[in-house]
């Protein structure tokens, strides 16, 4: 029932109306508007694919751990691990520069399809692309010219509205606090997407401004960004039903995604991406489990790739046990039947079809090279060496290429890991081989592998790639600066970590980007026609669109789920079930001895959930949302912070193309939770003291 990511800027009367009926207590001026303060104004993106709100005058933000985990990563040290240890600034002067992340605030919003349809009139289909980033860029050029904004158009519900985003970026952010890693992802892979769940996914980052107010870049004399509003907290509790409200930038869904979309992610595309995931993560687990250097490495990333590695597993496992294939093939059936007789959307399906067969022969290459041959990190450093190539044969500007290559590559070799890297790159070479037809191999490349044995035999790739290491110059100092100073196409050629990156990329680029590109523009195209059509056929349906990290709203409320036949699952978790599950010295289940002391103790302060004499870890409630919207603050109808949403449940992985509304649900930790770690864990009071908290 509470499917919809709604666009908070033309939040229809019968979406309004319904949420008022389940308990808001706010006009829509006050979710937003154009010229006063609101809501939105404390929502901001943070970093590149996450949301985080603002708590208090002084620029405080709130989202997730798992949001903050690359800076916090990178902050940390084998002598200060504040990735494992945790980690308060007492004071301002403590704060740790994130120099990666920057937030960005939503300026104003304008529909321009008007424009963008103008420019499209008599177009062909494949000049389309061309005119669209012809029009969007004097839209955007014509909305930041000196004012120092950013902006992007975005198209909505598949190309049938196109809607311009201005933001305002600030790049000074800095990291105030982060619980332990053994809370901020307790239960980790094993819980992940996952319910139910006891994690402290929550991080406390500040974004400062010039003294002006304006984005800065970073200097120590900035000065804490005086919000235009920021989200009060509440500290009474949850109930069942309780209204809850969730506002952030969910990245994408595929609601309207075709019976054959989903037969090809399940017959071909997520079972490819799980399997090569699946080896990598093995490969870089057995090195971090060995050294905390290597751990603080490969932490981000190893987590980026585990976290859609379970979620493509079980979004395949859902979208087959709900039979999403079959009802699809229902919903078209009745659109064709409409469509009868209309020139215009009648040849949607078997265009659908034929666009279908002319590219799944190819999808698995592409996936193989992306996920696997590309997954090995030093061959996708490598195979961004084109550029350098490129430069020299074209006689382009190969010395700032080639500066460009030295810079990449320094930021490359801080994150490499040889050791699993190199076991990654003979592996996936082998998957290459075994799984991909012959006749799309590259040229030659699997014959010159045969000087190291048989190709059906796993040492000759170890064998191989242990080559590859020793002597690419990618890892050789003296190597690589004999190289970059004096750029010469053949040596880079002969190098053989280049030599295998550019025969797979060039052998896609050649003969199956294109098919792809052929692929996507026809699809795209009969998305829009396939959702116009609907649009014509339900004309009075209270639709939303698909999501694409813009601005949403959703609206639901907190509430219990029986995920199968006789298990009813509770709508919160306490500090009992991490009890529970607490494991000593276990990779993902361990605590810290001061944890452990004050549960013990049962110091609970005025954190504790008064009912239960406990304190409350996460709730779930029914809200729609996606990967993106990590960090949401949920809202109660008062417009006050109760917690932060950080992930969905297992039993609803197929969300992206199907809301199912019996078991959907969002899961977000208690904000009593969040406070309670930062204040009587992490003894920050300074940071309690700058919130607003209702009782
Ligand atoms: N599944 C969560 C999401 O995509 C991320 C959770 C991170 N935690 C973890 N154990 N990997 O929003």
């Amino acid at each position: 029932a509470d499917e919809g990511m709604w666009l908070p800027y033309l939040l229809g009367q019968q979406t309004y109306a319904d949420m008022v009926k389940k308990g808001l207590k706010l006009s829509k001026e006050q979710l937003y508007s154009i010229n006063k303060s609101s809501m939105k104004d404390a929502i901001i993106i943070f970093g590149g694919g996450c949301t985080g709100e603002i708590v208090s005058n002084e620029g405080l933000i709130f989202t997730n751990h798992h949001c903050g985990y690359a800076a916090i990563a990178s902050a940390s040290s084998v002598e200060n691990n504040y990735l494992r240890d945790g980690f308060y600034a007492k004071n301002k002067q403590e704060e740790i520069p994130s120099k990666a992340l920057s937030v960005q605030f939503l300026v104003r919003i304008e529909d321009v399809t008007a424009k963008v349809e103008e420019v499209l009139k008599g177009v062909s289909l494949n000049e389309r692309a061309a005119k669209l980033q012809g029009v969007y860029g004097e839209i955007i050029t014509a909305a930041t010219s000196g004012n120092g904004y950013e902006a992007r158009v975005i198209p909505m519900f598949r190309g049938n509205q196109y809607i311009l985003f201005v933001y305002e970026r600030y790049k000074d952010i800095r990291l105030v606090g982060t619980p332990p890693e053994n809370v901020g992802k307790f239960g980790g892979d094993t819980d992940n997407w996952e319910w139910p769940r006891h994690t402290g996914d929550f991080s406390v980052f500040r974004v400062y401004a010039g003294k002006d107010g304006k984005p800065a870049e970073f200097a120590k004399d900035n000065v804490p960004l005086k919000p235009k509003h920021f989200l009060p907290v509440s500290i009474k509790g949850v109930k069942e039903n309780d209204y809850a409200m969730i506002f952030g930038y969910p990245g994408g869904t595929n609601r309207y995604e075709t019976s054959l979309g989903v037969k090809l992610k399940t017959d071909v595309e997520n079972p490819s991406i799980v399997s090569l995931r699946d080896i990598r993560l093995k490969y870089m687990f057995e090195e971090m489990k060995k050294d905390p250097a290597v751990k603080l490495q490969l932490a981000s990333s190893y987590a980026g790739i585990a976290n859609y590695w379970k979620f493509f597993d079980g979004e395949s496992k859902q979208l087959l046990k709900y039979h999403v294939y079959e009802e699809k093939q229902k919903q078209e059936a009745t659109f064709q039947q409409w469509a009868k007789g209309k020139p215009e959307f009648e040849n949607v399906f078997p265009q659908y079809e034929k666009a279908y067969k002319a590219w799944a022969p190819y999808t698995k290459v592409r996936i193989y090279l992306m996920e696997g041959i590309l997954g090995s990190p030093l061959a996708a450093y490598a195979s961004s060496l084109g550029a350098v190539e490129n430069a020299i044969l074209k006689k382009g500007d190969v010395k700032a290429a080639v500066a460009a290559a030295d810079a990449a590559r320094t930021n490359f070799l801080k994150e490499e890991n040889k050791a699993s890297d190199q076991k990654i790159m003979a592996i996936t070479a082998q998957m290459f081989y075994d799984d991909i037809p012959k006749d799309q191999h590259p040229i030659g490349f699997y014959e010159s592998l045969k000087s190291f044995g048989d190709l059906g035999d796993e040492k000759t790739y170890r064998t191989w790639a242990a080559n590859v290491f020793a002597n690419t110059m990618i890892l050789n100092d003296a190597k690589w600066k004999a190289f970059t100073g004096n750029p010469d196409a053949t040596v880079l050629q002969d190098d053989p970590a280049y030599a295998y990156a550019s025969a797979f990329v060039k052998n896609y680029v050649g003969k199956y980007l294109p098919l792809f590109n052929q692929f996507t523009t026809e699809n795209n195209d009969l998305g829009r026609l396939y959702l116009k059509g609907e649009m014509q056929r339900q004309p009075t349906a209270n639709r939303y669109p698909d999501a694409n990290f813009t601005m949403r709203l959703s609206y639901g409320q907190v509430k219990p789920y029986k995920p199968r036949d006789a298990v009813a699952y509770d709508y919160v978790t306490t500090i009992d079930g991490v009890m529970e599950k607490y494991k000593p010295g276990d990779y993902e289940f361990d605590l810290h001895q001061d944890f452990i002391g004050l549960v013990k103790k049962k110091d609970f302060g005025q954190y504790i959930d008064a009912k239960r004499n406990t304190l409350v870890v996460n709730f779930i409630t029914t809200n729609d949302i996606t990967g993106g919207n990590s960090g949401s603050p949920v809202i109660n109808g008062n417009g006050e912070l109760i917690g932060l949403a950080f992930d969905g449940n297992y039993e609803a992985l197929s969300h992206k193309i199907q809301f199912d509304k019996n078991l959907n649900r969002t899961i977000c930790v208690d904000v009593r939770y969040v406070l309670w770690c930062i204040d009587k864990l992490g003894g920050a009071k300074n940071i309690i003291n700058e919130l607003k908290i209702v009782k």
